[in-house]
């Protein structure tokens, strides 16, 4: 049976346009918009009207990158995709993309086959993946392929973690090279591992065992040096190039010269690297193994850099790269070598709310918060405009925004399932108030009414920016 939803009487912001407007939604995707108080929305009939007098209608967030229940640092990431997915539609994130693991040895089929027995049935919103290539060889090359075709049309390779995701720069050229014939997307972790290796070891020798050193060792020259050498492998290659997770100015600056260039070549950034800096990881009593992720934040000063980037659009999305670890049992892993601190940060929950402070704190516009978080990461990763904007045909993945309400962000209130907040006790104006995915009803005036397995797999073409 045909059902019809009516939000009535709010403001659309969409990553182009603002517009005072009414939203037909039916059968799970947006039919039609009109202006509201006009002949044309006035002659809709609903089965369900919505109040959104007073509240932005914006779409539903797209987080491009997030680890639910990934192994790593010898434990597991602590939201799984139930618990997860849920705190995203909380945070008014309606779509996630999750990094499905390749682990040495094995086929990047069995990985993938693994990621979607643990998102079956488990989600809140909808999801899709990208592909972690831990061991690229001729069989790992050509299964890229078969993933492009299915819907996974993107590969992250690590510069760093030699061991455990390292990739050489030969088997980056070659998985590049592939990237440029299928289509697939290279995503880069783009950190020197070797080198920051080698630095571990010396500060650990020296005794320096604190979770600041983490940030030490790991040093801007050693983002800078891989990110550059990121972009002429591509270069090389004829491929197109995603960096995850931009810190460092000056990796920034390697991202500017190359587009300066025309190369096609784009930068995530993420809340903790613009709302965070080192003066977390240097926390007393261990606290500061709360924010030991890598790349790891800076020194303050570098988040200038970030959101001069975000908005001279040299840096292009700002995902959460949420992989959450209780501090209780997993950060104290790393309790007298800050090198077995589990890497990682929550936040999926997060997202919207920090970077509609970050709109309020001039940071940047309205309509670039929506770009950011929304239209931008749907886009890069093939989900546009099914996911990313509302307009006709859309899913009707769609948030209504309360952008006077006051709140304090906390481990006490949070959903995601970890036993801190990164940003505790931050004052945030703006929250999320209700949130449909696909039509339905997930958080309803800030109740949560949806259900595990909703949530269903989108497959995505290829990067729309090509
Ligand atoms: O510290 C981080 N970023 N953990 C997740 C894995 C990664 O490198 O994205
Ligand atoms: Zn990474
Ligand atoms: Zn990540």
């Amino acid at each position: 049976m045909s059902t019809r939803t009516l939000i009535s009487g709010g403001l659309v912001v969409t990553a182009s346009d603002e517009l005072h407007a009414d939203v037909l939604v039916e059968d799970g995707r947006v039919a039609a918009l009109a202006a509201h108080g006009s002949a044309a929305a006035g002659a809709w009939t609903a089965d369900r009207t919505i109040d959104a007098t007073g509240k932005y209608v914006i779409p539903g967030g797209v987080d491009a990158h997030t680890h639910m229940e990934l192994p790593f640092g010898g434990t597991s990431a602590s939201d799984t995709f139930e618990t997860g997915t849920r705190a995203a539609a909380w945070g008014g994130t309606t779509t996630i993309v999750d990094f499905a693991v390749q682990s040495v040895g094995r086929s990047l089929r069995e990985g993938l086959d693994t990621w979607y027995a643990k998102a079956d049935g488990n989600c809140a919103v909808d999801y899709a993946f990208h592909m972690i290539l831990s061991d690229v060889n001729e069989r790992t090359l050509k299964e890229m392929d078969h993933l492009v075709g299915e819907g996974v049309t993107s590969f992250k390779l690590f510069m760093a973690y030699p061991g455990v995701f390292y990739s050489d720069d030969g088997q980056i050229l070659r998985a590049m090279q592939r990237g440029a014939a299928n289509g697939g997307l290279i995503m880069m972790h783009a950190e020197n591992g070797i080198a920051i290796d080698v630095l571990v070891e010396q500060a650990l020798a020296r005794g320096e065992t604190d979770p600041r050193h983490h940030g030490e060792v790991r040093k801007v020259l050693l983002e800078a040096e891989a990110t550059h050498r990121a972009i002429q492998l591509a270069r090389v290659a004829g491929a197109p190039l995603y960096v995850v997770h931009v810190s460092a100015e000056e990796a920034v600056a390697e991202l500017a010269a190359a587009r300066d260039k025309g190369l096609p070549v784009f930068g995530e950034t993420c809340p903790q690297y613009l709302f965070l800096s080192t003066d977390n990881l240097e926390e007393p009593d261990f606290q500061g193994a709360k924010y030991v992720c890598s790349t790891p934040l800076r020194p303050r000063e570098h988040q200038a850099a970030l959101w001069r980037g975000l908005r001279t659009n040299d840096l292009q999305v700002v995902s959460t790269d949420h992989c959450p670890f209780c501090f209780r049992g997993q950060k104290e892993l790393g309790r007298g070598d800050f090198s077995k601190i589990p890497n990682g940060l929550p936040g999926v929950e997060n997202r919207m709310d920090l970077l509609h402070q970050a709109v309020l704190d001039g940071h940047i516009s309205r309509r670039r918060w929506i770009e950011i978080a929304c239209a931008t990461p749907a886009r890069m990763f093939g989900l546009y405009p099914q996911k990313g904007t509302i307009a006709p045909g859309s899913d009707a993945d769609i948030v209504l925004y309360d952008p006077h309400a006051e709140q304090v962000i906390s481990a006490e209130t949070h959903h995601m399932n970890v036993d801190y907040s990164a940003y505790e006790g931050r004052r945030i104006t703006g929250r999320v108030d209700t949130v449909l995915s696909r039509g339905e009803l997930v958080i309803d005036q800030r109740e949560y009414t949806g259900r595990a397995g909703h949530g269903a797999f989108v497959p995505r073409s290829t990067c729309q920016y090509l």
